[in-house]
């Protein structure tokens, strides 16, 4: 008889689960056996998404919502958990990375960028938390960036978006640790996720590739199997933790 998967009798919830590395992660959660509430608010994405998911015979719960709108937020994790009954595992993936130069940024754009990448996350953790806490139990996986290590120009609003959830990280391990919950983040390198695909970065591949000490594509499988691991079981003796997924672009 095959071993139990490792996340049989699970449930999580990923944000920006359409495309990208939030569907890759949500893939490879439900084939470990998670069921996998899906959010994100573009409703045609997801359902095509969810589509993709169920053909393949994985559980998957859609919900259409923009991350940013707190009411919407709480009432797609109050849904999760009446149908559900718990959320163990919680992957705050949700992400824009608009390109400005500082002096053209505006304080709209600031603000939208940190309603997107940083409140989401907020807003995402708070609803999920007195479940786990609850439950003494619960995986949160925060997708940061390798950006926050490097500094790149004209990323000012999304490198500071991005390091807030490292500090979040931290802060919200150290709180939880004792209810059973380990809070750790991921930073990717540089991914050939759609948006990366159809955006300014398509073209830095040629650029970032050979300076990696593993000189290939990063690919979002490669940082959902790291997701993946944090949000087992088995990873349940760290926490507060950054892991750089980058292919060896830079060592920390
Ligand atoms: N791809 C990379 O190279 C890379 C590198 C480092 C970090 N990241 C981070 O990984 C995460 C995912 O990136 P990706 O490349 O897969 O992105 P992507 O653009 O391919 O997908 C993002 C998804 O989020 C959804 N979304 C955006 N705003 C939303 C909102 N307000 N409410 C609900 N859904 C919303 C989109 O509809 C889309 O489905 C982001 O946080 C990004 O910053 C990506």
């Amino acid at each position: 008889m095959d071993p139990p998967l490792p996340l049989a009798g699970q449930t999580a919830l990923v944000t920006g689960a359409a495309q990208g590395l939030g569907y890759a992660a949500a893939a490879r959660l439900a084939a470990e056996g998670a069921r996998v509430a899906l959010l994100d608010r573009d409703g045609e994405r997801l359902g095509a998404a969810a589509d993709a998911l169920g053909a393949q015979g994985l559980t998957v719960l859609p919900h259409t919502v923009d991350l940013t709108d707190e009411e919407g937020v709480r009432a797609a994790v109050a849904a999760v958990l009446s149908a559900e009954g718990r959320i163990d595992v919680l992957v705050n993936n949700v992400g824009i990375y608009p390109h400005r130069p500082f002096e053209e940024l505006t304080y709209a754009e600031w603000r939208h960028v940190f309603a997107v990448n940083l409140d989401s996350v907020f807003l995402c953790t708070h609803a999920v938390y007195p479940a786990m806490r609850e439950r003494g139990y619960g995986r949160i996986v925060n997708v940061s960036s390798s950006t926050f290590f490097i500094g790149y120009p004209g990323l000012a609003a999304y490198i500071a978006s991005k390091g807030g959830i490292i500090g979040f990280t931290r802060a919200l391990a150290s709180e939880a640790g004792p209810h059973g919950i380990t809070v750790n983040a991921v930073t990717p390198g540089l991914i050939a996720t759609e948006g990366v695909l159809g955006g300014e970065e398509a073209g830095l591949f040629d650029e970032i590739v050979p300076q990696q000490a593993l000189p290939r594509r990063g690919e979002p499988d490669d940082i959902a199997e790291c997701i993946a691991y944090l949000a087992s079981p088995a990873a349940g003796f760290i926490t507060g933790q950054t892991i750089n997924v980058d292919g060896g672009h830079r060592f920390h």
